[in-house]
């Protein structure tokens, strides 16, 4: 395959920032990314400069503003595009459902019809396991039916991969890939980059690692009164580098045309799951940390437990989950420990 140009928007994000990573490292690729630091910094592309050795184009723009995004694609031939940014947080978009359908949707719909004028024909989608809201039945497959979203944030998840849907349906040369993630955690090996939220994270891990630091006093867990084995959630963590190896092999199965559908969903999931409880004594066992914690209420919009059955990704794309919560917890100890050290 001659080198392919990829837009990776939100990547200076958390899992776009690990995916442009893993992209570069694949060498077929050239990266373009678009974020305006919303919830990152621009940090982010030189700490990817240092892992990778490379330096990649980026503009900061407002991807709800169309104007500005076109210019990325006038300027460009793009071949694909990675399309992460959005705004993430459950607990938020509950407070603040407008926003969430402002920039989620927004960006998506002019995403959308800058490929169409563009005649930029692939497309991958962060999805979210949240579409499915509370499961009757686990491991959740691709078809388990989704049921009226738990909160707005799960809501724009739901209405992004139907109007993929819709398009795709429309337009047959089009080609689009939605991925449920799981809960992506942990950093990259050199721990050079990882998650990096404004401001208090809304996230267990960074939260867990925050504490264990000592930048906030105590952790809360939210909810120790819900019908799983030790009363907290129980959720399917995944590495951040599974889950952007995940993004290259559905870039490269598209780009490569051996997709058999053009639209189609798959799970990002370790098919394990662990509670609030596991996990901290996971992060505590591979820290040699005591972790300051106390149980409080349950946070709206949370849903009880969820973990995957990922075989189709594994099947389709030949993708596998290389780490296990250890290693997510060490990588992401390692990282806590390094932008401390580097005021970040
Ligand atoms: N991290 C998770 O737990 C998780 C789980 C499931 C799905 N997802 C989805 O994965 C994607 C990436 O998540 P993440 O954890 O890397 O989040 P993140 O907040 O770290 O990264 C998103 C990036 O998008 C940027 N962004 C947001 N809106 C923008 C806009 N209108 N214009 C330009 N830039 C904008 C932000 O500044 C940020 O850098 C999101 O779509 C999220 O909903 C994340």
């Amino acid at each position: 395959m001659a080198k392919q140009t990829v837009l990776v928007t939100g990547g200076a994000g958390y899992i776009g920032s690990h995916t442009i990573v893993e992209l570069l490292a694949n060498n077929n690729y050239d990266v373009i990314s678009a974020d305006c630091f919303f919830n990152s910094s621009p940090k982010a592309y030189t700490q990817i400069e240092q892992i990778t050795g490379k330096k990649i184009k980026s503009y900061n723009i407002d991807l709800c503003d169309e104007k500005a995004f076109d210019k990325i694609f006038a300027e460009n031939k793009i071949d694909g595009v990675i399309h992460f940014a959005a705004f993430k947080a459950v607990g938020e978009s509950v407070e603040h459902p407008l926003k969430y359908y402002h920039n989620n949707i927004a960006s998506l719909v002019n995403l959308l019809s800058l490929c169409e004028k563009h005649k930029v024909q692939n497309v991958i989608f962060s999805s979210s396991c949240s579409v499915y809201g509370n499961v009757q039945k686990l491991p959740v497959d691709e078809n388990t039916p989704m049921p009226k979203a738990e909160s707005p944030y799960a809501y724009t998840k739901q209405i992004g991969e139907s109007m993929l849907e819709d398009f795709c349906k429309q337009h047959t040369t089009f080609n689009a890939i939605a991925l449920r993630y799981f809960n992506p955690v942990g950093s990259h090996i050199s721990a050079k980059i990882g998650e990096w939220p404004l401001g208090k994270p809304n996230n267990l891990v960074p939260l867990i690692t925050g504490t264990a630091i000592g930048k906030y006093p105590q952790l809360t867990v939210l909810g120790g009164d819900y019908p799983t084995r030790d009363g907290t959630c129980i959720r399917d963590y995944i590495h951040v580098t599974d889950i952007a190896t995940a993004h290259v092999l559905a870039l490269n199965y598209l780009l490569e045309h051996k997709n058999k559908s053009n639209y189609d969903v798959y799970n990002l999931g370790s098919g394990n799951g662990v509670s609030v409880l596991e996990a901290i004594a996971a992060f505590e066992k591979v820290s040699g940390k005591k972790l300051n914690y106390k149980i409080g209420d349950r946070r709206p919009g949370d849903v009880i437990a969820v973990y995957s059955d990922s075989s189709k990704v594994q099947n389709t794309l030949g993708w596998k989950c290389e780490h296990d919560i250890d290693s997510m917890m060490k990588t992401a100890w390692e990282w806590e420990v390094y932008r401390t050290q580097n005021n970040f």
